[in-house]
């Protein structure tokens, strides 16, 4: 995969796809611009090179309405402050009005396009829409990782409609990052695997049995295999259609000598409210119509212990409903955990994201994915579209 330094864009129009999908609050204002700040780097090399920088993006999912509280004005104002610079929004993505404000684009200017998503076309990968768009540009660069899992017009399909196209320094990094970890890993590898479903992590889950030493699984997904090993887990959450393939996950970790982790205790409550009563359990006695809402202190401990010769480790997945305070502490201890730990420790997915944020670690972490379903998918073993994209085009 070429990238942006691989090509010529001097005073070139430089068309970027970011991921801008940032979240916003009530008002509009963003309250977490790390993917924002992630193609800082991309953006200064193109100012470096007086490109005329022409920015795309969605916010969201409008479905193809416009509609204000989706508009990527907030994300302009941002960028502008952080870049110190004039960042000019138009009022579409394409059409004669773009055509105008691009053609009066001097070197070093940048326009932000509005949400690609105004239009059903971009979801559609609709031909005619990528060729308005790359009718803008000389260069397609993307940037946008986050969103390189969608087979959508500005990610997939624009790239076939320009000569030259490359990958942009985050898309560049979080590949080299993920790879690092998972190709040809410093071992012990582990993976960390947690969340709210088994069916959404499935995939991942038997992708890295098959690359990992170890593997620890916890938050409400590690329910299913709890039951699957013929626990009773009261009114906690289980998917019941996926216990035959927890089993078979289970078997087939002991098969290929991975260490699998589950949880020995566990946070119960009496509902799903952050005023419920709590007790610690072992798996073993979960109370009938109680339901798991965190790890206890002794798979801490376990996880813990199984973390202390990782060189790698690879995390997606809280270990419970850790956005109320009284089921986070598992999840906010192996966010210790991993900053404390010597391994290469890389993370990924919004959830625990957040959670490492939360607890003001993340500058202890050697890599925070800006991706959630791009960062997944590489931990199925499949090739992101907007990379392929990005590769076949090298090909030609
Ligand atoms: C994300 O936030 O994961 C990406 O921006 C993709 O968004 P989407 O799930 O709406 O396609």
């Amino acid at each position: 995969m070429k990238n942006i330094r691989d090509l010529d864009i001097k005073e070139k129009k430089v068309l970027i796809r970011v991921d801008f999908n940032v979240p916003l609050d009530d008002q509009g204002n963003i309250t977490d611009d790390t993917r924002i700040r992630g193609v800082l780097p991309t953006i200064n090399h193109a100012l470096d090179e007086q490109a005329k920088i022409i920015i795309i993006s969605h916010l969201g999912r409008p479905d193809g309405q416009r509609q204000k509280k989706f508009s990527l004005a907030p994300v302009a104002k941002r960028l502008s402050r952080l870049l110190d610079k004039e960042v000019m929004l138009a009022p579409d993505c394409i059409g004669p009005e773009v055509e105008a404000m691009v053609a009066k684009m001097a070197a070093g200017d940048i326009l932000l396009l509005e949400n690609l998503r105004f239009h059903n076309e971009e979801k559609k990968n609709d031909p005619d829409f990528c060729q308005q768009l790359a009718n803008l540009a000389d260069v397609y660069i993307n940037d946008a990782f986050a969103v390189a899992h969608r087979a959508h017009a500005s990610v997939v399909g624009v790239v076939e409609y320009f000569q030259e196209s490359g990958a942009g320094f985050l898309l560049q990094k979080e590949m080299d990052n993920f790879h690092r970890s998972v190709d040809n890993p410093s071992r012990p590898l582990v993976a960390i695997v947690g969340g709210a479903k088994v069916s959404s992590k499935l995939g991942a889950l038997r992708n890295m049995i098959d690359r990992v030493d170890k593997m620890i699984i916890g938050g409400a997904m590690a329910n299913t295999f709890l039951k699957a090993q013929g626990h009773e887990v009261g009114a906690s959450k289980v998917e019941n259609d996926l216990l035959e393939t927890a089993a078979e996950l289970i078997v087939k970790a002991q098969k290929q000598e991975v260490k699998l982790y589950l949880p020995v205790d566990c946070i119960v409550a009496d509902r799903f409210d952050p005023t419920a009563e709590t007790k610690r359990t072992t798996v073993q006695e979960v109370p009938k119509n109680w339901m798991i809402l965190d790890i206890g202190p002794a798979t801490t401990m376990l996880f813990g212990e199984a973390l202390e010769d990782a060189r790698t480790i690879i995390w997606n997945g809280p270990m419970g409903a850790f956005e109320m305070d009284a089921f986070s502490r598992g999840t906010m201890a192996m966010v210790q955990k991993l900053a404390t730990s010597h391994a290469l420790t890389i993370v990924g997915g919004g959830d625990t994201d957040v959670a490492v944020h939360r607890a003001g670690e993340s500058s202890n972490i050697s890599y925070i994915s800006t991706g959630g379903g791009a960062f997944l998918m590489l931990m199925e073993g499949k090739v992101l579209p907007g990379v392929a994209a990005l590769e076949g085009k090298m090909e030609n």
